[in-house]
């Protein structure tokens, strides 16, 4: 057997972030590298030329020197290679001490500056998102890209450290999970012989999981038909969930969710994708956000019933606080505006809102473990939804109903398919059936990682969040 040793530096081209930001870039002074990516600007001076060039591993471009004739097929867009002496820059002048002073410059595939698309001019995101396949080359985007894989590797390793297995849910299924109605039909509808669907949410069949492995996790995309083209909704969308088994309470699942998020915050502040972030935000903003961070990390997060949360909404409209377009009322769901005030005004930070009424939720979840005296007395069930600023709903989450007879008569209230008409196909009777052989209490509950990203890193639309938004109307590439 011959054993095949590698390193990535040696059979790709050199990242322009290892040059520029690695403790090693002092000792590679005088080196000769070989780096490749795509030209962002050139400046020609009379006997010399300067181009920015960017390879996406940071946000930064690295300066190469160049001679005219080195420079003439080069425009912005353009894709180089080149081979040259990495030295200290003899200016001096500009962000970065050292430069690339070419020896070789390879075109790999021109891009003509009469239609390109992409400017260096500030270019907005309405206009960037007709854009999708290109809109990744400018530097806040190329940012969340970085944003987005550094949560996913901080998430995974929190995971392992606490337990937890990951898994694969399914795509394709046969029921609407959350009962909102609001799926995507598979065609051709005969395939699977009854009507699938695009998977709303794993939690059914991380329960399944759940009752073998008692901690589990995925990070999957999930697909809803709302038709709501709100700033943070999208058709479709990748959803952490956690399902974990032998919990009373929704302490545990609290707990965990405020260690998670924490856990990714503080990755971010210590880390260079975080000082990106910073720098793409833009001075105000950037102060802004890293406020937000450290608030995050700072303080104990709030929690209040979905009860008190009505009173104190009542309170402020009552009081002139604010005012609101719809009044919170105890029975109906919190309006965007309502989340917002609690989020940003209230609280001024995470905040979760506990048991809210039974009517106002899916069929799975159980009763409110604790009696919180409601209006009328009001049925609640035991569940949360984390809401935070700017974004709203982050996390919506819930003990589960464990009981055999009173989830069949739930879901039978809800008309969901149970068998029993001989209908095994395409119902949800396995999912009754967890609760027949060794039912635990268990619970879980599910983040949107596109309105995460929102919130780290201050974007106000979930389209600029992740980089190939479909939402009602627009699924362009
Ligand atoms: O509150 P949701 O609908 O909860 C569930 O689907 C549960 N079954 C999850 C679970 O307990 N395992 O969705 C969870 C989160 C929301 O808080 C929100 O962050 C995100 O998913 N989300 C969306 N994100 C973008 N676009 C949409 N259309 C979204 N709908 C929900």
């Amino acid at each position: 057997f011959q054993t095949c040793h590698y390193s990535s530096t040696s059979i790709f081209p050199r990242t322009i972030s290892s040059l520029l930001h690695s403790p090693l870039s002092d000792e590679r002074a005088n080196e000769t590298v070989t780096v490749a990516g795509w030209v962002r600007s050139v400046r020609r001076m009379k006997n010399v030329s300067f181009a920015h060039v960017s390879d996406g591993s940071t946000i930064h471009p690295l300066q190469a020197v160049l001679t005219k004739e080195q420079s003439e097929n080069l425009s912005m867009g353009t894709s180089v290679k080149i081979t040259g002496e990495w030295k200290e820059s003899v200016g001096g002048k500009g962000q970065q001490s050292k430069e690339l002073l070419a020896e070789k410059v390879e075109v790999l595939g021109k891009a003509d500056p009469l239609t390109y698309p992409l400017q260096k001019k500030y270019q907005t995101p309405e206009f960037l998102r007709t854009l999708l396949h290109l809109r990744q080359r400018i530097p806040a985007n190329t940012n969340l890209l970085h944003l987005r894989s550094n949560i996913i590797s901080t998430l995974t390793a929190f995971f392992v450290e606490h337990s937890f297995i990951q898994c694969h849910t399914p795509i394709i299924t046969s029921s609407d999970c959350e009962g909102a109605g609001e799926v995507f039909a598979i065609v051709p509808e005969k395939f699977f012989n009854t009507p699938k669907y695009l998977t709303v949410s794993g939690q059914l069949h991380l329960e399944a999981l759940a009752a073998a492995v008692p901690r589990v996790w995925t990070l999957s995309p999930s697909f809803r038909a709302e038709k709501s083209g709100t700033t943070r909704h999208l058709s479709e969308f990748y959803m952490l969930e956690v399902e974990a088994a032998f919990i009373d309470t929704l302490d545990p699942l609290v707990a965990l969710i405020e260690d998670m998020v924490k856990t990714i915050v503080r990755s971010i502040s210590t880390s260079r994708v975080g000082k990106e972030t910073l720098s793409t935000a833009g001075e105000d903003k950037a102060v802004q956000l890293e406020e937000r961070w450290k608030g995050l990390l700072e303080r104990p997060w709030s929690r209040i019933t979905y009860t008190e949360a009505i009173s104190r909404l009542g309170l402020a409209a009552e009081q002139k606080e604010v005012q609101f377009d719809i009044p919170a009322v105890w029975g109906a769901a919190l309006q965007a505006e309502h989340e917002r005030f609690l989020a940003q005004t209230v609280f001024n930070g995470p905040v979760f809102v506990t048991d809210y009424p039974k009517s106002l939720k899916p069929f799975y979840m159980l009763p409110s473990v604790s009696t919180v005296p409601t209006p009328g007395e009001g049925e609640t069930v035991a569940c949360f939804d984390l809401l935070v600023p700017a974004v709203g709903e982050l996390i919506g989450g819930s003990l589960r109903e464990y009981r055999y007879d009173e989830l069949l008569t739930e879901m039978r209230r809800h008309g969901i398919a149970v068998g029993d008409g001989g209908e095994d196909e395409g119902s949800l009777r396995w999912y009754l059936e967890l609760r027949k052989w060794g039912s635990t209490r268990h619970g879980g509950f599910g983040l949107g990682l596109d309105r995460l990203v929102c919130y780290l890193a201050g974007v106000e639309n979930i389209r600029e969040a992740t980089a190939f938004p479909r939402w009602v109307g627009r699924c362009d590439c």
